[in-house]
């Protein structure tokens, strides 16, 4: 295997760090599946559990994960090794990082798959295809791409392919300017479409929806989908914010940064939200239409506003750069761990895991046709189920682990060379990561989960302790 390699690829300020970062988290989780899995749980209340989970848990894991990136200083395997041996505690904990290289590759399954939806819209709004279109049209326009396969299976190839080609030239050349320039352009088209969603009449309506909290809707179920979904949207949980943090300088703050990425993130998320809803209400669609939500109801304001063609065309070129921007992170972890500690060579890791991601991928395009019938896990489709067992739980799995490991087995004078909180913060801090949010996160697992999947989840966290404790009593001896 040779001499284990770290990561050295400093970013090249601490704002760069953030913009990419803020790429990485600002994706289709917020344009397209912020809104539809809040129209699927009931909007208000639904949307108060997200932004507690994104508040208590999100930011401080946020921060432990970058921490433990930049500590560690190599892909998230390594770097859980590099401090478990640092702080004499079990080798066990790389399978942390394991944990999150396998989800980053099972979400980037599908992400270009829905991504590949966004490519095939741009041209179609670039055609003219949505001048004067109107809802009814939208969703069977929606309808026949789900149809399609072949379609399907091609533009997901497409997705696949120009991410593997940025990821192949190392992370800095392209990217870094590509997010520069869009970031603000995103934030202004959502702000055309939030005036245009002022107009629809349905504008309180959408309001409303999202933020008068109704208890009485809120299951369990979906408080877990809450959850998972602040671990999805932040990048958190698997190695992402690990790996951009093991490239973040010293000097850095990560406080500083972490409130500006979940900040940009939720902000960009509740616009969204704001925006489709005010567009289902006016038309009288259904806010628990799934997964073609976005798809179905923006044709319709472009196809009815001013300038429409061109802020349509815009806004799905923009909806197809988020999404790279995320889809880049989410095969970072893996192809970092194949180049340090494999020797595999990041170009050629590329190749290999892309096409092994995009074999699986297929499985979701059929979820959408052929497959439709076919369920796992009770009601869900091949899509749904990778959806379900990444988001919900290997991601805040992986969060609680980090939790636990930043502030359980970190010294303090360790956590304090990266995280530059006040000490009074810092108080609040390690409990929320002591307590509040690794309890967070089992009852609300255990709850959300069918009896026989959290039994299984329960079994494996406990084999896991036993391992790290019987492999540190048998150190000391
Ligand atoms: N945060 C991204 C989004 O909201 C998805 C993502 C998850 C990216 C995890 C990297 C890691 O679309």
């Amino acid at each position: 295997m040779g001499q284990l390699k770290l990561s050295t690829d400093l970013w090249s300020s601490q704002t760069v760090f953030i913009l990419a970062a803020v790429g990485s988290a600002v994706g289709l989780g917020n344009l397209w599946k912020f809104p539809y899995i809040t129209g699927e749980n009931g909007g208000g209340a639904f949307v108060l559990v997200y932004l507690a989970c994104v508040l208590l848990i999100g930011i401080p894991v946020l921060m432990s994960e970058i921490a433990l990136g930049r500590a560690g200083k190599a892909n998230p395997v390594q770097a859980m090794s590099n401090l478990a041996r640092e702080n004499g505690a079990s080798r066990l904990w790389a399978l942390l990082g394991l944990n999150g290289v396998l989800a980053g590759a099972l979400i980037l399954s599908f992400y270009t798959v829905i991504a590949g939806w966004a490519v095939s819209y741009f041209f179609q709004s670039f055609s003219g295809a949505f001048v004067d279109m109107n809802a009814s049209e939208a969703n069977s326009h929606f309808d026949a791409l789900m149809a399609n396969p072949y379609e399907l299976l091609f533009w997901h190839t497409v997705m696949s392919l120009v991410t593997i080609l940025i990821v192949s030239k190392g992370v800095k050349a392209g990217l870094e300017r590509a997010i520069n320039l869009m970031l603000p352009a995103l934030l202004l088209i959502l702000l055309v479409l939030l005036g245009y969603a002022t107009t629809t009449g349905a504008f309180g309506k959408s309001f409303n929806f999202l933020f008068a909290a109704d208890f009485s809707k809120l299951t369990w179920e979906s408080v877990l989908i809450a959850m998972g979904h602040a671990f999805f949207t932040l990048s958190i949980g698997l190695g992402t914010m690990m790996v951009y943090g093991s490239y973040l300088s010293q000097k850095s703050s990560i406080v500083k940064a972490s409130l500006w990425i979940a900040f940009a993130d939720t902000a960009i998320a509740l616009i969204a939200g704001l925006v489709i809803f005010s567009i289902v209400f006016s038309n009288g669609l259904e806010a628990g239409s799934g997964p073609g939500l976005l798809f179905e109801t923006l044709p319709v304001a472009f196809g009815q506003m001013a300038g429409g063609w061109f802020f349509g065309t815009l806004f799905f070129a923009l909806v197809v750069m988020a999404a790279l921007s995320s889809a880049i992170s989410l095969i970072e972890p893996v192809v970092s761990w194949f180049d340090q500690n494999w020797g595999i060579k990041r170009e050629k890791a590329v190749w290999i895991l892309g096409t092994l991601i995009w074999v699986f991928g297929i499985g979701t395009v059929l979820s959408f046709n052929v497959w439709q019938d076919v369920h796992f896990l009770g009601e869900k489709t091949f899509f749904g189920t990778v959806d379900y067992l990444t988001s919900n739980i290997m991601l805040p799995l992986g969060g609680l682990l980090m939790a636990v490991f930043m502030a359980w087995v970190m010294t303090k004078e360790q956590i304090k060379t990266q995280i530059d909180l006040s000490s009074g913060w810092m108080k609040w801090f390690i409990l929320d990561l002591k307590w509040l949010s690794p309890i967070a996160v089992l009852v609300v697992s255990s709850s959300g989960l069918v009896a026989s999947e959290s039994v299984l989840i329960m079994v494996a966290i406990s084999l896991f302790l036993y391992g790290a404790y019987v492999w540190n009593v048998t150190r000391k001896n």
